[in-house]
Formats: C-alpha cells, structure tokens, sequence
C-alpha cells in the first residue's frame, strides 16, 4: 500500500515547522523535518573542522552521520549518539547547511535517510524539494512562502524566545542571501513543484495556514 506523503516546502521562516508539526499531530501522522538533516551534517562538519567547500569531504562524512530523531513532544536528535538539540537552530548551522546542501553528493547520501521517514499512515515533510525531488509522487503538495520581511521578523522572534542573541536587519538579511543560494543551486534548488499549492501567509494566521492546509488534505 503507498503511504500518503503531504510536503511542504517553501523558504527559511515561511513557517514550514510549526504548521508541519501541527498538522501532522491532527492527521496523526509522521513528521519529518528535512532541514534538521543538513542541519546536524554541518554541524559535524563543524565540528570536525571539516573544509565546508570540500563537496567530497562533507560527503564522506556523511556517510558516517547516524541520526535518531525522536518527535514525541518536542524535537530530539541525536547525532552518533550525542544530543545536538540545542545547536540546531542557529544561524551558523543555517548558513553552513545552505552551503553544503547545495553539493549533489551530500544530497545524493541524504535522499535515502529521507525516504525512509515514509511510513504508514502517513508523512509531513518539510523542507525545500520534498515536494519536487525526495517525494516526487505525493499526493498532497504545499508551497508556503511570505515576504522576506515578516519570515525575518519570524526567525528573530523565534530565536529570541528560544534565549538566542539576534539582530533584525541581520537575521533578514541573512534569509535573503539563504534564499538566493537555495533558490539558484543547480540541484534540487527551492522552486514550487508544479503540481503544488501556492500559499503565502504574509497575512494569515497560523492558524488560518493549518486550516487551509487541513482542507487541501482532504
Ligand atoms: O529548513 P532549514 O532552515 O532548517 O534548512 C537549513 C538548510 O538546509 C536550508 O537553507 C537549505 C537546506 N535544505 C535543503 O537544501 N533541502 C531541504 N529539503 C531542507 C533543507
């Protein structure tokens, strides 16, 4: 039986995660926060004071990269046993995972770490080419984007509450370039799957997004 997959893809702070989470809970669903996987890559790259424009070097690394995710509550990862939570949502770990995203090898090691989130009865995945890449054939596709400016005062609310030190103009600037780099790179680049829901919630309310995502489901 083919387990039903909902993507949504979209730019940084469109709110990809929080109405992902939402709706998986409500759809009683798997969750499967793609970015999270780049995410913990650069981190180990990092840590390993990895030469990030090593395409074949990050690769190879990650290769050795053994994540568990556990999604009860709140998001846990651990990577090779190590919980990397907490060092997850900074700017540098976004910036680097842009980076090294944007490499065909990495993406190549990563796209099978992903398609095995595909369980029954069913998988929100969030990311940048759920819905025209890793889950080509889902049968439920959203693009959510908003304007640079409010998903820049989003990531410097969010980051603020999380007791991250952050500058606005920075923090929005910083999205932009994100954006550029993940919009421009030749593979897998964040463009809306022509098949997918076009959504900008500039002005809606979280909960008007997950309404409107839970119609689009069916
Ligand atoms: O969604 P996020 O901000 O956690 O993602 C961090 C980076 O990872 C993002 O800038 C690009 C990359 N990414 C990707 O290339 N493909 C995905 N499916 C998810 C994230």
């Amino acid at each position: 039986m083919s387990v039903p997959v909902l993507t949504i893809d979209g730019p940084s702070g469109a709110g990809k995660g929080t109405v992902s989470r939402a709706v998986a809970k409500k759809l009683g669903w798997h969750y499967l926060d793609s970015g999270s996987i780049y995410r913990s890559l650069a981190i180990f790259a990092l840590d390993r004071q990895l030469d990030l424009q090593s395409a074949a070097a990050v690769a190879e690394l990650a290769q050795q990269m053994h994540l568990a995710f556990d999604c009860e509550d709140e998001l846990v990862v651990k990577l090779n046993d190590t919980d990397i939570t907490a060092r997850l949502a900074g700017e540098t770990t976004g910036a680097a995972a842009s980076q090294i995203a944007a490499y065909p090898e990495v993406r190549a090691v990563l796209l099978q770490k992903q398609k095995d989130f595909r369980r029954l009865p069913g998988l929100v995945a969030d990311g940048r080419d759920m819905g025209t890449v890793v889950f080509k054939d889902a049968p439920f596709k959203v693009f959510l984007t908003a304007s640079a400016k409010e998903r820049g005062m989003r990531r410097f609310k969010q980051l603020k509450e999380k007791g991250i030190d952050a500058n606005l103009d920075q923090i929005t600037n910083d999205i932009i370039l994100r954006d550029r780099r993940d919009s421009e790179r030749k593979n897998a680049p964040l463009i809306p799957a022509e098949d997918a829901f076009y959504l900008d919630s500039s002005d809606l309310s979280v909960d008007e997004v997950i309404n409107q995502v839970m119609i689009l489901t069916g």
